[in-house]
């Protein structure tokens, strides 16, 4: 579609704002529990030293201390065996101190990813990757949801944006984000289309969307001449170019010509991602203080 010169520039969804707020709320739930003599804690599990992972772990380490969860970094050597990590991870599972267990991916190429993060305690999955949340998201039952996709969905209801009966395009289908975001977005009455690097004209697919989450972890690859006139734009994607900037999977300026709405890279998502990680932690502590419901299961790590 030619632009008409009538289009004006999309609002920009201040991530780090929104997080902020959300943080500060999550820093009074702290407070509830502790007075209740429960002091959430967070484990984070890195191994190796990938850079960015190193940014990440640090990131998640001060949000959580500031908003008073106990928060241990532990650090396997690199050259780990995955039974002595999955061991590691279990016995996280048995300590009541902790209430949430992050094993920041992506692992050493030695290590088997999905083993261990099934050794992982389901209810203390704040980053809601075991099987057991996995189903629990697919069938909408209450469970702990990923972390990205969660903040995506905070972001819209924190800014009015509507999803119901609207046409959500995820360009993505990976474990962490791709899957999960559709299926939030469904359970939120949204009508999902799920595409890829793959998607034959992808451009086509894109500018059905009023709502675009972009998460292909390739800089650049939404076009901002495929953006539907007003349409939502939430752009998971984190790629550092080679002059050390980092950019979005889409093509901000272009796109916020056209978008109503538009997420910054940074600045937008990723702060979000933070934010709803400290709220998982908080309701697996709340969960794990609570008396166990009927099924068997603690209820309200919820949705
Ligand atoms: N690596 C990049 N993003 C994430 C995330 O949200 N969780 C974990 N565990 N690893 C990541």
């Amino acid at each position: 579609m030619e632009l008409t010169g009538m289009e004006g520039e999309g609002r920009i969804l201040d991530g780090k704002a929104t997080a902020a707020l959300v943080r500060s709320e999550v820093a009074g739930e702290v407070e509830r529990l502790v007075e209740r003599g429960v002091r959430p804690g967070l484990a984070v599990v890195l191994v190796g030293d990938d850079p960015a992972s190193e940014v990440y772990v640090r990131n998640k380490d001060r949000a959580a201390t500031e908003a008073g969860i106990a928060v241990r970094t532990l650090r396997p050597e690199a050259t780990v065996s995955q039974a002595d990590l999955e061991a590691l991870v279990s016995a996280l599972g048995v300590d009541e101190s902790v209430h949430g267990i992050l094993v920041q991916l992506p692992l050493p190429a030695h290590l088997d990813a999905a083993g261990v993060v099934e050794a992982i305690d389901p209810g203390k999955d704040v980053d809601g990757l075991h099987p057991l949340n996995v189903a629990a998201l697919a069938m909408d039952r209450p469970g702990l949801v990923p972390c990205t996709p969660a903040g995506c969905i905070e972001l819209c209801d924190r800014h009015g944006i509507a999803l119901e009966g609207r046409h959500a395009v995820v360009v993505g289908r990976s474990q962490l984000v791709g899957k999960p975001v559709a299926q939030l977005l469904l359970a939120r009455h949204a009508t999902v289309t799920i595409c890829h690097s793959r998607t034959h004209d992808l451009g086509a697919v894109v500018s059905a969307g009023d709502v675009v989450v972009a998460a292909v972890g390739r800089a650049g690859l939404i076009r901002g001449e495929w953006i539907k006139p007003g349409a939502t734009v939430l752009d998971v994607g984190i790629n550092r170019g080679s002059d050390g900037k980092l950019r979005g999977d889409v093509e901000l300026e272009a796109a916020r010509a056209r978008a109503g709405a538009i997420t910054p890279v940074p600045g937008g998502v990723g702060p979000m991602t933070v934010a709803m990680l400290l709220k998982n932690t908080c309701r697996a502590a709340a969960a794990a203080s609570e008396p166990v419901s009927s099924s068997g299961r603690t209820a309200g790590a919820g949705t």
